[in-house]
């Protein structure tokens, strides 16, 4: 049971009692009657890992910055950032913004008068940004739900998000949210993950963690590589509004010192750690090790150099 909430689903199944009853009394067959009564149960099981799998708190924001960053999301944010039409440009919006990596890449790459707003929903991922920024540099940080934006209609001519929609529950939400908020002719630039096997250092993380757990092993690395289907994409933005919806597969490779940094960031650095750590805070730095002896096998103790595979979509309004 993800998040350790047996006892809260037992009081809950106490409170299911009465649709039991009342569902005994329709012709349906008892298998029947059973998944419609836990349905409510699944639904609050689902809310709780989603949850889970979206805080990014505590020491996670500095782990990621300093051992996931340099070598999963800065040579992307390098590609996403030269994407953004520099003309015309003068409102520029980032979702998920995280510990601003791409915000980074982003306010060197746009002129200083273009105006950029960086959100996420976790405010102790963007604190972790202020010290990349010099004084003059100026950004808006501002905590926000990429599917509920604090923001009029029409207000800005760039939406941009890197590896952050994977992790919104309601995308067909975030993604009209995104259209409400662009300006006519406005573009929206985000990323995700292709699928796991693409991306080496991903899986061999999920199956080595996993490989620690006999009985409902974490399911977090399930989340950044959810969501690749590209018609399953499009249909969602058509459905928003948007039009010109262009996909694109971008293959790049991962570079990285040390294995056991790639190791730390990893297990450390996203919200696998607290599901571990709530298990048992002990198994951290041997499931620590025990990923860096799996990276180490296959790519190498040093100079790592893993193959990770992204899917960046364009759409306009
Ligand atoms: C993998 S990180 C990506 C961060 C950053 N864009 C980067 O490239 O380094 C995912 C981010 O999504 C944020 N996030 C998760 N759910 C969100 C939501 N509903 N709205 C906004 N941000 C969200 C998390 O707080 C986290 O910072």
């Amino acid at each position: 049971m993800c998040g350790g909430k047996r006892v809260a689903c037992l009081f809950l199944q106490i409170f299911l009692q009465p649709t039991r009853l009342a569902l005994q009394k329709t012709g349906l067959c008892a298998e029947q009657r059973f998944q419609i009564s836990i349905r409510p149960l699944a639904l609050v099981r689902q809310r709780i890992c989603v949850k889970e799998h979206t805080k990014f708190s505590g020491s996670i924001p500095a782990a990621y910055d300093r051992y996931l960053g340099p070598i999963l999301f800065q040579p992307y944010a390098e590609d996403l950032a030269a994407r953004v039409p520099v003309k015309k440009t003068s409102a520029v919006l980032e979702l998920a913004c995280g510990t601003g990596i791409l915000t980074r890449v982003l306010r060197t790459y746009l002129p200083s008068k273009v105006k950029l707003i960086a959100t996420d929903l976790n405010e102790p991922m963007f604190r972790q940004a202020a010290a990349k920024f010099g004084k003059g540099e100026k950004v808006k940080w501002l905590e926000a739900d990429a599917c509920d934006l604090p923001f009029d209609d029409r207000k800005f001519d760039a939406v941009v998000c890197q590896f952050g929609i994977m992790f919104v529950a309601d995308k067909a939400l975030a993604a009209r949210e995104a259209y409400r908020v662009l300006k006519r002719d406005g573009l929206f630039l985000f990323s995700v993950w292709d699928a796991m096997k693409h991306n080496k250092l991903g899986e061999l993380a999920h199956r080595t963690i996993a490989s620690y757990f006999e009985k409902d092993p974490p399911t977090f690395y399930q989340v950044p590589f959810s969501y690749h289907n590209r018609a399953e994409i499009r249909r969602v933005l058509k459905q928003a509004g948007f039009r010109e919806i262009k996909t694109e597969v971008i293959a790049k490779i991962g570079q990285a010192k040390r294995a056991e940094d790639v190791a730390r960031g990893l297990v450390e650095g996203n919200p696998v750690a607290v599901t571990i750590a709530k298990r048992d805070p002990s198994l951290l730095p041997v499931i620590t090790d025990a990923v860096t002896a799996a990276i180490t096998r296959r790519f190498g103790k040093q100079n790592i150099h893993a193959p990770m595979r992204a899917i960046v979509v364009r759409a306009r309004v």
